[in-house]
């Protein structure tokens, strides 16, 4: 018997402003999309901006339903959409934010493990990493250089 340890390294940029550029401007996309989330049970609004290896640039937020299983996430809208637009690029990077109507949001909010398996998905498939920046409405911003650091040990085709 033998322990085995797994361990992540992650970015922390201290706000907004700190960031690269183009990924602003890609986050800038990410806010307008959650300010566009339709979100009315849970007033947590998710935008996601997708950048792609052609230039293309694809947004979604999160869409909840009165039956609330059938609503989904910000990151799933925005992947499948950015999937079966262009199934031939490659993400590159996504830029993620959250934000509650209830209450202050200045920590950074990670992708749920469903979004973090769709995600896995598309860079098993394209055998790339996906670069993946998230946080609050303000405050500090976390980069993963993939998503297979937020998602250690996750279940794929090799295993089918
Ligand atoms: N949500 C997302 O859009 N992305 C996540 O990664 C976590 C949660 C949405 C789903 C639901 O509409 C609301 O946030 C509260 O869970």
């Amino acid at each position: 018997m033998r322990d085995i340890k797994i361990e992540s390294t992650l970015t922390v940029y201290e706000d907004y402003n700190e960031l690269p550029k183009d990924v602003a401007s890609l986050m800038d996309q990410a806010i307008d999309a959650r300010l566009k989330a339709y979100a009315p049970y849970s007033k947590f609004l998710v935008g996601a901006a997708i950048l792609l290896d052609n230039g293309e640039i694809i947004t979604g937020n999160n869409q909840e339903n009165a039956s609330y299983p059938s609503g989904l996430c910000a990151e799933r809208t925005a992947i499948y959409y950015a999937g079966s637009k262009y199934p031939n690029a490659k993400i590159v990077t996504m830029a993620l934010t959250a934000g509650s109507q209830k209450q202050p949001t200045n920590s950074p909010i990670p992708p749920c493990g469903a979004c973090r398996q769709a995600i896995s998905e598309y860079e098993v498939k394209q055998e790339a990493p996906i670069e993946i920046y998230f946080m609050g409405t303000s405050g500090k911003v976390v980069k993963s250089k993939s998503l297979a650091i937020l998602l250690p040990l996750g279940f794929d085709k090799s295993f089918l």
